[in-house]
């Protein structure tokens, strides 16, 4: 920390040698002293001279990235049981998986370090009412989910879970006031992941939040591998014996957050290295907005929805399926000794994405605070599924979109809190369907009750084969199991 003004002046010196003069100017006039160390301090937890190679490749020397060359769809385990090799034994792969859960080797990672504005909750988003009739919060059904696979699996699955300097003592706090739902504290590790400055979108200038304050934002989930290694969570799973890590996001309900079939093909297929291995379902629409999982000259990635060029985006197989049909739902199995590889060179970290967004901001030049209407900001972020080609050989594995992705996204329409509580109640309309209970339906294929399936209660259709169920659901009925 500075103590005396040279350590100030050299401070600003660097701010200048690396493009920031007039941050460098407005810092030497803060005052009082006590202030001008505090703003100093935040400054120097930032790398300069990374910011400075990053500035001119992302803001002022910005080029967008050129057209990947040959774009294939990527092979996929498909539900149908067909894989990229021919059949694949799904029971063989589910009893493989098990082992590895029952024997303590898999644990649960959520990221929540999201600022989640479009949903616009003030508040972390893992805690927002989610469920349909009792409004359990995001992380209150993984919690419950985790007991179940549990007591299913009798064994201990430890869960780490990313918040963001903006939100983790309000994450904590919340666990803290349920009593981790039913889960012991310390098998639930939270830690925060990093911050980047963000920028003028013309100058590269790091933007002030208030007179006082940098602006900063999260560094994305792909920030995960390095604040999973910085918190010391990779050495808490290497104490634990933990191979294997579930990846989800906060934001989406129906995550099965340990599943034995994803788990044993990531573990033990062949053509998996056992690193990093993915979830899809298939598209509901040439234009979703989800990131494709594409072959680029060879390789697995995903491609994002606004970069996949809109020709192959609407190309069509001969059975009238979309080609490029396997959208990501950000669900994936990474190996603990995959991410520390990661980390440990240099060659493989993860690249930066730029987004443009609006922020608002304390001006330095005016000494007043601007909200813009327009984008001013390079918001830089990190994503996790960048590490798919890093992987020696990675798999995708498709699953059921109504099982598993009833996303929370924004506040009404498409992948809102309505669509999501739909597809809850529709899931738990099939899982009683396929026990026998009838469940009345509407013409649009929504159902004409609201269900609520506690996880507690069962986290797939086999569980409910021990729960007493009625014969059937009346129109308009509530229902909670
Ligand atoms: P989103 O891309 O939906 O972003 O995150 P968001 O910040 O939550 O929401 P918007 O875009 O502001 O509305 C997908 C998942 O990645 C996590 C989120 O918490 C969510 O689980 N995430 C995102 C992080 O953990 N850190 C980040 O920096 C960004």
């Amino acid at each position: 920390m500075p103590q005396m003004s040279t350590t100030i002046d050299q401070l600003c010196q660097r701010l200048e040698d690396c493009g920031q003069a007039a941050l460098s100017r407005y810092l030497q006039g803060v005052t009082p002293e006590k202030a001008q160390n505090a703003f100093a301090e935040q400054i120097q937890a930032i790398d300069l001279g990374d910011l400075q190679t990053l500035v001119k490749r992302y803001v002022t020397g910005y080029q967008s990235p050129p057209t990947p060359g040959s774009v294939k769809p990527a092979p996929y385990y498909a539900l149908d049981g067909t894989g990229p090799s021919g059949v694949w034994a799904r029971d063989e792969y589910q009893a493989k998986g098990e082992q590895l859960i029952k024997a303590g080797k898999v644990a649960c990672f959520t990221v929540a370090g999201g600022q989640g504005s479009r949903l616009g909750y003030d508040g972390p988003k893992g805690c927002y009412p989610t469920s349909c009739v009792n409004e359990k919060s995001l992380f209150q059904l993984f919690a419950e989910s985790i007991r179940k696979n549990e007591l299913k699996h009798d064994c201990v699955i430890p869960w780490y879970i990313m918040t963001s300097p903006l939100n983790h003592e309000a994450t904590v706090s919340f666990f803290e006031q349920h009593d981790c739902f039913g889960l012991q504290r310390d098998q639930i590790m939270f830690f925060k992941q990093g911050v980047m400055p963000s920028l003028n979108a013309q100058s590269g200038d790091m933007l002030l939040s208030d007179p006082m304050h940098l602006a900063t934002n999260p560094d994305g989930h792909g920030g995960s591998f390095k604040a999973l290694h910085a918190s010391g969570a990779i050495d808490d799973m290497k104490r634990r014996g933990i191979e294997h890590i579930s990846y989800f996001q906060v934001d989406n309900p129906h995550s099965n957050v340990v599943d034995p079939v994803f788990l044993g093909l990531h573990a033990f297929a062949p053509d998996s290295s056992g690193e990093f291995s993915s979830k899809m379902v298939a598209k509901a629409r040439w234009d979703e907005k989800v990131g494709v999982f594409c072959d680029v000259d060879g390789a697995t990635q995903v491609i994002e929805y606004s970069d996949l060029d809109e020709d192959l985006a609407k190309q069509t197989e001969a059975n009238g399926r979309l080609s490029f049909n396997a959208g990501s739902i950000a669900i994936h199995a990474i190996g603990v000794s995959f991410i520390e590889r990661v980390l440990g060179d240099a060659d493989a970290s993860l690249p930066f994405h730029r987004a443009l967004k609006k922020v608002a901001h304390f001006d330095i030049a005016t000494g007043r605070p601007v909200e813009p209407d327009t984008n001013n900001a390079v918001k830089l972020e990190k994503f996790v599924f960048d590490a798919i080609p890093i992987a020696q050989r990675s798999i995708v594995v498709e699953t059921d979109r109504v099982e598993e992705f009833a996303p929370v996204k924004n506040a009404t329409g498409t992948d809102s809190i309505e669509s999501s509580k739909e597809l809850q109640s529709l899931r738990a309309a099939r899982w009683l369907g396929a026990n026998g209970v009838s469940v009345p339906m509407n013409s649009d294929g929504t159902v004409n009750a609201t269900i609520e399936i506690s996880p507690l209660t069962a986290v797939g259709p086999d569980d409910l084969a021990s729960v007493e169920l009625p014969e059937s659901i009346q129109p308009g009925q509530t229902v909670v199991l």
